[in-house]
This record gives structure tokens, C-alpha cells and sequence, in this order.
């Protein structure tokens, strides 16, 4: 993979911060984006302009398939068995959402049990502790290292689980949940297993025919494409029997006085109301221009990263690494100055003095540092166009990072 070349497709790069050269390591937040996925969105706006499934002239028939077109090539980048299984929702915490409210309202009972863990994005664990019904929110037992096992997940999966709800990669520390196997035991029992893609979808091939799953979201903005688009999938059995949550324009084939309301068939009938229609075309370039350049590549360019982080820190003595082993370009950390902690956040604002972005505190999974022992700490996480020397420019600042250094900034 040639990352210079890449890199030259991100214009916000030629851009400074704090009067440096911008190295942007928070991408577990949000990724930045390609000229082609801002052509795209241009391009829609500049030449398309219409609503989609709407009008009877050429220039609707256009958005219409530059829009379906999007919502195919969504499908392929999850290997989904058709694209009538995917609706467009405004990011993962929506698809959660939506999903959440159609199985409590539609198949769960009260009594019923949901299996989560505590290493979870707030979206995923939210709905379930909000639900109107009396269900029981149960965590799978995460090892010493904050990782979730099958040995562990057996100890809790028992036929009062009726829905499994778990991140493929956890934003936090970045392990990789063994999905396919926690598929096959949910789905002996008739348990549905959701899973929330917002961190592995960028990053890792996904398939979610081979992964076995019942439900799947990922957001566009973590992917390099716009914000306030995503996706949800579901298999076909639900896709075809489920309610949407939301009523409105275009998902409805007629309805009468009496209260009889004939729903489109999936995916129409969950995207009530005007979509964001350029998101979905700019979704849709991100998607082939991460597909173009190859999702082991990009997730082999990571690895690389990481290692280079985990081989400069073990000169330094002031820092300590919470997710050493998890396999991919997340690496989370706390600073210390003399055994004393650094505020995660006076890291982070110490970074941003040299042109770093990081993310610190809690990472919206509020349950972890109870689990790790810390009360925040310093994500950076590495994408396609982060450089070597830029991870080497990341650790060369954290030897500095010592209290004093940190809370001067301030003042
Ligand atoms: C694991 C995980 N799930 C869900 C979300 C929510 O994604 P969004 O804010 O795009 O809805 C995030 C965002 O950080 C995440 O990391």
C-alpha cells in the first residue's frame, strides 16, 4: 500500500494544526475524507438536487440511481445476500437503536434477557437499559485483558438469552469479539445476535453470510464516508417480518381512515421521510475507494503502526498500554510523571500543541473503567494515511508529556 500516494487523496491533510502539520490519530471517532467521496457529495449538489424515490422526471430518475447504486454497493461491502436487507439509517447508534425497539415491541417478552458486556459503546447498551419492557441486561465476563471469550460467553448464554447485543471490534481497547462462533451457539438456541460494526467495518473485511449475524450496523463517517448516514442489515426472515419504529413519507404503499397502513417491502419501508441522500452517494464512494485499495491492506498498514507505537514506548518508562495485544491500529494508553498519573485530557491537550489529535477520556463506554482500572485514558487510533514517522513523531512527544509539561499549556 502506498501511503504516500493515499495521502495525497486527503486533502485535509495538506492542512496544520497548531501551527504544525496536522497527524490525525482519531479515527475511532470519526475518519477524514477523500477528494472522491467529496466529489461525490459535490457532485449530487452541484448536478442531482432531487429527492429520491420521488419524482417522474430525468433528473429524480438519476438521484434515484446513483442512490439505489449506493445502497448496492453498501451490500457488497458487508456481502450482504442482497441489498433489499440494507437500509440506510443516520449511523450505528440509530441502526441500534431501531433495531432494539423493533424486537422489544415485536418478539421480546417481559422477563426476557439480553446479553451485552462492559466494554460496549453506550449504543449498544442504552436501548436495552431504557426499554420500556422489564428485561434483563445481563455482561459477558470479560477476561483479564477486556476481551470477550467464547469460554466466557458460554458461561452466560442460556436459553433465557433471547438477544445478543456486542461490537465485532470494541472502540476502547479493540479486540476483536470471535463472532462466528458466538453466532452458531446464539443460533442453536434461537438467540439473535446484533452486532455493531461502527469499528470493525472500516477496518476489516465483513461478511456478514459467512459471520452468520441477524443484524448488522456500521456508520459512514467512520469509513471515510460523510456523517449522519449508515446502515443497518438484517437477515431476510426479519427484514421481511419486522415493523419499522418510524412512519412516514415514502415507506407506505397506501393508507386508509380506518387505521389500515400498507408498508413497502424492505428496505423502503424503514426510511420514512427524506434520507440524507447525499451521505448515501458519498457512503457509497468511501466504500469503493476503501474496497479499491483492499480492506487486508489498509488493516495489515495498522498492525504495522501499532507495532512501531509498541516498539517506541518500550524505551520510555511513562507509559502504560492497556490493549497490547489487541490486533489492530487501536492503541490506548495512560501517561505517567513519576508514578503519578497525567490527566488522559492534559495528555491529549498537550498533543494537540504539536499537531496530534487524539481522543481521551471515556470513549462513550462509560462501564470500562471500572473493568481496567482507569478512569480515562488517550485513544489513538491509526487509519490508512497515518505514517510511521508520524507514530514515531506521537511517542517522541509522550516522553515530554510529563505533568508540568501538560498542565502548562493551560496557563
Ligand atoms: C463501537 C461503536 N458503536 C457505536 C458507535 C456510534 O456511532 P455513531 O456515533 O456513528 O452513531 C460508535 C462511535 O464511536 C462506536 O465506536
Amino acid at each position: 500500500m502506498d501511503v504516500n500516494k493515499i495521502r495525497n487523496d486527503f486533502p485535509i491533510l495538506k492542512r496544520t494544526m497548531s501551527d504544525c502539520p496536522l497527524i490525525y490519530m482519531d479515527n475511532g471517532a470519526t475518519t477524514l475524507k477523500p477528494q472522491v467521496v467529496i466529489d461525490a457529495v459535490m457532485n449530487y449538489y452541484t448536478y442531482l438536487g432531487a429527492n429520491a424515490h420521488r419524482g417522474d422526471y430525468e433528473m429524480s430518475a438519476q438521484v434515484d440511481a446513483a442512490f439505489e447504486h449506493a445502497r448496492k454497493i453498501a451490500a457488497e461491502f458487508i456481502h450482504a445476500p442482497s441489498a433489499e436487507q440494507v437500509a440506510f439509517t443516520s449511523g450505528s447508534t440509530e441502526g441500534l437503536n431501531e433495531i432494539a425497539l423493533m424486537l422489544i415491541h415485536q418478539v421480546l417478552k417481559d422477563g426476557d434477557t439480553i446479553l451485552t458486556d462492559e466494554a460496549e459503546h453506550a449504543s449498544s447498551i442504552l436501548p436495552w437499559m431504557k426499554a420500556e419492557k422489564k428485561l434483563n441486561l445481563g455482561y459477558i465476563p470479560l477476561d483479564e485483558e477486556g476481551k470477550i471469550t467464547l469460554e466466557n460467553f458460554k458461561k452466560v448464554l442460556n436459553p433465557s438469552v433471547k438477544v445478543v447485543c456486542v461490537a465485532q471490534v470494541s472502540n476502547v481497547l479493540g479486540f476483536e469479539a470471535p463472532i462466528k462462533e458466538m453466532a452458531k451457539l446464539c443460533h442453536e438456541q434461537g438467540t439473535i445476535l446484533i452486532v455493531d460494526g461502527a469499528q470493525s467495518s472500516p477496518h476489516l473485511a465483513i461478511d456478514v453470510q459467512d459471520m452468520d449475524v441477524d443484524f448488522f450496523v456500521l456508520s459512514g463517517h467512520k469509513l471515510c464516508g460523510p456523517s449522519g448516514i449508515g446502515i443497518f442489515y438484517g437477515k431476510k426472515e426479519w427484514m421481511d417480518t419486522l415493523e419499522p419504529v418510524f412512519f412516514g413519507g415514502e415507506s407506505n404503499a397506501r393508507f386508509y381512515k380506518d387505521g389500515t397502513v400498507s408498508l413497502k417491502a424492505s428496505p423502503l419501508k424503514f426510511e420514512s421521510g427524506t434520507q440524507p441522500i447525499e451521505g448515501a452517494i458519498g457512503m457509497g464512494a468511501a466504500m469503493e475507494y476503501l474496497m479499491g485499495i483492499g480492506k487486508e491492506e489498509i488493516h495489515a498498514h495498522e498492525w504495522q503502526l501499532k507495532q512501531r507505537f509498541l516498539e517506541g514506548i518500550k524505551a520510555l518508562d511513562n507509559v502504560i498500554v492497556y490493549n497490547a495485544h489487541a490486533e489492530n491500529g487501536i492503541c490506548t494508553f495512560n501517561v505517567t510523571d513519576h508514578g503519578k498519573l497525567v490527566p488522559a485530557q492534559d495528555v491529549a491537550s498537550y498533543l494537540n500543541t504539536k499537531g496530534i489529535a487524539v481522543r481521551s477520556g471515556q470513549h462513550c463506554a462509560k462501564l470500562l473503567p471500572d473493568v481496567i482500572d482507569a478512569f480515562g485514558t488517550v485513544r489513538a487510533s491509526f487509519y490508512l494515511y497515518n505514517t510511521l514517522e508520524e507514530v514515531d513523531t506521537l511517542v517522541e512527544n509522550l516522553k515530554t508529556a510529563t505533568l508540568e509539561n501538560c498542565v502548562n499549556i493551560f496557563f
